[in-house]
C-alpha cells in the first residue's frame, strides 16, 4: 500500500476590491441576481454569473420548491441555461456569491458537490478550464483556475 496525496491550488483575495475589474463586474451581476433568488425555505440565497467566450453573461439564482429536492442550485440553473442556449460557447469564468438571508455570511461559499459535478461536465466537454471565483456576502474571494481543483478524483465521460 502506498499513500497518495492530492493537492489543489487556490488563490485568496482579501476582498472584492482586490479582484480583476472584469471579475468584479461579474460579481456585481451575480450579487444583483442573488437578490431575486427564490429561497423561502432555506433563506439562503445564491447568485452566479458566467462569462462565455462569445461575450454573453449568463446569470442565475437558486430556485427552491415546496417539494425540497425539486429545487435547484444557482450554479446549475445558470449552467444548464448556458447548455440550452449556447451549446457551442465555452465558459471562461464563473463567479458565485452566497449567503444567509438571516445571518451575515462573511466566509467564501464554494459550490456544492452536485454543482461541481455539473460544472465538470462542461469543463471536460469544452476542453478548457473554467476560472471559478466564490465568496460570501462580504469578505474574502477564493479563486480556482479550474473546476478540477475543486473536484479531485473527478468522474467524467472518459471512463464510460
Ligand atoms: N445552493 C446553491 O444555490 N448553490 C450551492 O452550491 C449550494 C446550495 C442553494 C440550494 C438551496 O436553495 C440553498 O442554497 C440552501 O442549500
Amino acid at each position: 500500500m502506498k499513500e497518495v496525496k492530492i493537492e489543489s491550488t487556490l488563490y485568496v483575495f482579501d476582498s472584492l476590491e482586490e479582484v480583476p475589474e472584469d471579475v468584479k463586474q461579474l460579481m456585481d451581476k451575480a450579487s444583483e441576481i442573488r437578490q431575486k433568488a427564490y429561497a423561502p425555505y432555506s433563506k439562503f440565497s445564491v447568485g452566479t454569473a458566467l462569462l462565455l467566450d462569445n461575450g454573453e453573461v449568463i446569470t442565475g439564482s437558486n430556485q427552491e420548491n415546496a417539494s425540497y429536492p425539486s429545487g435547484l442550485c444557482a450554479e446549475r440553473t445558470a449552467i444548464y441555461y448556458k447548455g440550452a442556449q449556447y451549446p457551442d460557447s465555452k465558459i471562461l469564468k464563473m463567479v458565485i456569491i452566497a449567503g444567509s438571508q438571516v445571518n451575515p455570511t462573511t466566509t467564501p461559499i464554494p459550490p456544492c458537490g452536485a454543482c461541481r459535478q455539473a460544472i465538470a461536465e462542461y469543463e471536460v466537454t469544452q476542453d478548457a478550464p473554467i476560472e471559478i471565483y466564490f465568496m460570501g456576502e462580504t469578505g474574502k474571494v477564493v479563486k480556482s483556475n479550474s473546476l478540477s481543483n475543486l473536484l479531485p478524483l473527478m468522474f467524467d465521460k472518459s471512463v464510460l
